[in-house]
């Protein structure tokens, strides 16, 4: 049985809102229950079912941790202090430490009105501020300091989406935030959701979108008597078209997704039934996550790869998965993040799931750029694997779920907005 049942069966022994457990029972399997509920802490916590044992990684841990794609050549940074290195010598942005600064963060919750009450840490009564005195620090050079003035001239008459799930609604909102210092947008659209959002800055004419999806490709939640079973059918062949849709607009795109991967998936291509996730059906071929989040990354980077109607300008990221820091336990189960200051690369876990998902996620970027599209990736996952004490934890305002630690998403202001420097260096060059 996976390791993962024990946390499903409890999370669904405890919250039934707006589903009738005996009613449904019969449909389900013995060990495994069904959520409906899309409530307001999955949609915004997509990761409800962090795992947390460890796992035998080993062929993800022996990849070389090294690979060109992610590497900026040394003149793309501003070289502060340490020698410029020499012309052959390339900077990994991505690797390196977390290392003390006492400047503090670009904003405070003060000077940017839009930090959403999820992520107002201080607001909800988030005491400790050292985990905002720190900064990034690549092994070889610098990491640019973001300068939302200089942004905004980079994207000058430019279209720029974050297309993923609420942790790429978290990005977008920390760089809201960032460049709100330079210029107020105007909000331009915006679902009922909080899925869907435009921003525009007039001086700079450049549009900012968030266009939500759970697994890039399409996917079909099924239904029982009305009510949605938190189970999904993913069609690995179809893209989602919901954003899609839009990227012949871009000029930037940038990729991320993974969280809601951890759940119960029937995955089909074309109208066959090729496998399944965590369904435990003896006459269907059982998947693990990593399959299916394999299948759909290709999927949507062939996709980008053969978009005839996309712009030859465009440019997309991969955002690499951000992982969760949930300690003993997970959300439901008593799972917590109160650290409060960073890990260094020693104390970091590499054989977690996290790491493998963003290997992952690279190899299959890795694939689609041999087609010759202009795909990078904006690689956070070590940088953030070592901020433990970045989440909201129990300090994310909402009160029906109050006694949880959200500890998938990030405080704002936090480690979280040296995305955007990270952004910034890589649209720079
Ligand atoms: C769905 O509704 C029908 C009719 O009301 C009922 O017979 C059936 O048991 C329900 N199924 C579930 C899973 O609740
Ligand atoms: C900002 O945080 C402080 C606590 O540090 C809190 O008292 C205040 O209400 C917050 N302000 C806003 C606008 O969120
Ligand atoms: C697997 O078996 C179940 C129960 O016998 C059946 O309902 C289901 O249709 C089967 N699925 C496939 C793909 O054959
Ligand atoms: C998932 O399955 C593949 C084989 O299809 C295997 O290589 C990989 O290690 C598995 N991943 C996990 C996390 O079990
Ligand atoms: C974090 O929470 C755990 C469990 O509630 C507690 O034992 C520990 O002392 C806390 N640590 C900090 C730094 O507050």
């Amino acid at each position: 049985m996976n390791t993962l049942f024990p946390d499903k069966i409890n999370i669904y022994g405890k919250r039934e809102r707006g589903l009738n457990m005996n009613r449904l029972m019969p449909l389900l399997f013995s060990s495994l229950a069904i959520v409906s509920i899309f409530s307001f802490f999955l949609i915004n916590s997509p990761n409800p079912f962090p795992i947390t044992s460890k796992q035998d990684l080993n062929s993800v841990q022996n990849q070389p941790e090294d690979d060109n794609d992610h590497r900026l050549h040394s003149h793309a940074v501003q070289v502060k202090q340490i020698p410029p290195p020499t012309k052959d010598e390339e900077c990994d942005l991505f690797k390196g430490q977390w290392v003390p600064d006492l400047r503090g963060p670009l904003y405070t919750n003060s000077s940017c009105r839009s930090i959403p009450e999820s992520k107002n840490c201080f607001k909800n009564g988030r005491k400790d501020t050292d985990f905002l005195n720190w900064k990034w620090k690549p092994e070889k050079c610098e990491l640019p300091e973001f300068d939302p003035k200089a942004f905004l001239e980079i994207v000058r008459g430019k279209k720029m989406a974050f297309i993923g799930d609420s942790v790429a609604r978290n990005h977008v909102e920390s760089l809201l935030c960032l460049l709100s210092q330079e210029e107020l947008p105007e909000e331009i659209y915006k679902d009922s959701e909080d899925r869907f959002r435009t921003w525009y800055f007039p001086q700079h004419d450049f549009t900012l979108m968030k266009l939500w999806s759970k697994y890039l490709i399409a996917a079909d939640e099924r239904m029982v008597n009305g009510t949605g079973s938190g189970i999904f059918d993913l069609h690995i062949d179809k893209i989602d078209d919901e954003w899609a849709k839009h990227l012949p607009d871009l000029d930037y795109a940038i990729i991320s997704d993974g969280h809601w991967f951890f759940r119960v998936l029937y995955l089909l291509e074309g109208d066959n039934l090729i496998g399944c996730v965590y369904c435990n059906q003896p006459n269907i071929t059982g998947l693990n996550i990593s399959n299916a989040v394999r299948m759909a990354f290709r999927t949507a980077f062939k996709y980008i790869s053969n978009c005839k109607k996309c712009k030859g300008g465009l440019l997309t990221l991969l955002r690499t998965f951000a992982p969760a820091h949930f300690e003993n336990g997970a959300w439901n189960t008593g799972g917590h993040c109160n650290r409060t200051s960073p890990f260094g690369e020693a104390q970091v876990d590499f054989t977690k799931f996290d790491w493998e998902m963003r290997n992952i996620q690279i190899e299959e970027m890795k694939g689609a750029r041999k087609e010759g599209k202009n795909i990078r990736v904006l690689d956070i996952t070590r940088a953030m694997l070592m901020r433990p004490d970045g989440h909201p934890g129990i300090h994310w305002g909402n009160q029906w779920m109050k006694g949880y630690s959200d500890c998938v998403h990030w405080c704002m202001p936090g480690p979280v907005d040296y995305w955007s420097n990270f952004l910034m260096a890589l649209i720079r060059n």
